[in-house]
């Protein structure tokens, strides 16, 4: 076989072994504050590579003019988890979307990949850095490969977008 169809079936097998984040089903669903937070994702293990990555102050997030979600359900949403900083997001069940829903909007985070001992409180330096550099009429925004605990993930806030 030649070394460029080689390269090509290995690219389409590691596509293939990418979970597909938007099939996620409902894991759990919490009422916080009249409002709603539910966490989505499925069982998986992933092989953890060591991280090699920027800390989350390090890097600016891309910014969407799609997908926004309203600034105040995103603040709220960040304010729900500084207030239960310390809870575990069962994120080694594969939890990797959580959306807050209150008034009729909404606000949703995502991250890419599992990360072992996931607490509410290492989502939100994330949040807080897209909710601040990208909104512009309603937060839409993209942190590619930040460390989180040791893990190098792309997180995301905006209206329940993906988040590859
Ligand atoms: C977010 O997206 C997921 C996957 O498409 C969907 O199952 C869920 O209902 C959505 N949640 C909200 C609040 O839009």
């Amino acid at each position: 076989m030649q070394l460029q169809s080689l390269l090509v079936l290995l690219g389409a097998t590691a596509l293939m072994a990418t979970p597909i984040l938007d099939d996620a089903p409902l894991f759990e669903e919490d009422t916080v504050d009249g409002g709603k937070i539910q966490w989505f994702g499925a069982p998986t293990v992933t092989k953890l590579a060591r991280a090699s990555c920027s800390a989350i102050g390090d890097v600016n997030p891309v910014c969407d003019s799609d997908n926004a979600a309203d600034s105040d359900t995103c603040w709220k949403f960040i304010g729900t988890l500084q207030a239960d900083a310390n809870a575990n997001v069962y994120n080694d069940q594969g939890y990797r979307r959580a959306c807050y829903q209150v008034d009729g909007r909404k606000c949703c985070t995502q991250w890419n990949k599992d990360i072992p001992n996931l607490q509410k409180k290492d989502l939100i330096p994330g949040m807080t850095r897209m909710a601040q550099m990208c909104n512009e009429g309603g937060i839409s925004g993209k942190l590619n490969n930040v460390n989180i605990r040791g893990v190098c993930v792309n997180q995301c806030l905006n209206d329940n977008h993906s988040c590859k």
